[in-house]
């Protein structure tokens, strides 16, 4: 197998701005997850990883519902998988969401349930979450039924402020 591009391995997330809407949507379209109710306000709460002029290679979103929150949308380019920057993405939002006061992530997902365990997320029923959860868009509309949903404890290494996207 080919070496991956360096600018690959050193790859790393950054803030994202309201100027990534779109190449992230464009993203996570390519990677059919939802992204018909993003809006730039999400982008706030959301890191991006670029590679030189190659554009998003990765991308991955947080939405708060007090001290839970949902990570959404990681994605990375389809050529880009299998390098490290799936994992890298979800440690940046591990980290971020700590930082933000958060102690609980859960995920809805219909094919990376693996990938999540591997890294301490646990299945659990919808019903399981606070109702702020179940009622987003992405638990009501976007993400079909059969989507698996997981969660994962982590320790906030802040008190849990009060803003709508991280
Ligand atoms: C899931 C995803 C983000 C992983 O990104 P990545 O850069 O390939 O991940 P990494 O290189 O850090 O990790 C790859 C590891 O996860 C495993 N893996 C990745 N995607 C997987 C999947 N869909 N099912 C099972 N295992 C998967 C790989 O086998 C590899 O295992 P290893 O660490 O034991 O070698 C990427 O496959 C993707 O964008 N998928 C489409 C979107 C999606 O399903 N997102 C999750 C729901 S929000």
């Amino acid at each position: 197998m080919s070496q991956p591009p360096e600018s690959l391995v050193r790859s790393l997330f950054v803030r994202a701005e309201a100027a990534s809407l779109s190449p992230v949507r464009s993203l996570l379209r390519d990677a059919s997850l939802p992204e018909s109710d993003l809006r730039e306000e999400h982008m706030e709460a959301f890191f991006v990883s670029r590679a030189g002029d190659e554009g998003i290679l990765a991308c991955v979103g947080l939405e708060r519902f007090g001290d839970t929150a949902l990570l959404r949308s990681l994605a990375v380019r389809a050529d880009a998988r299998g390098n490290g920057v799936g994992d890298q993405a979800l440690q940046t939002m591990e980290a971020f969401a700590a930082s933000k006061g958060v102690n609980r992530l859960c995920i809805l997902t219909t094919t990376a349930e693996p990938f999540f365990k591997a890294r301490g997320f646990e299945r659990c029923d919808r019903a399981a979450l606070p109702a702020s959860v179940q009622a987003s868009s992405e638990f009501k509309s976007l993400c079909p039924a059969s989507a698996v949903c997981m969660f994962k404890e982590i320790t906030p290494t802040s008190s849990t402020e009060k803003h709508p996207h991280g």
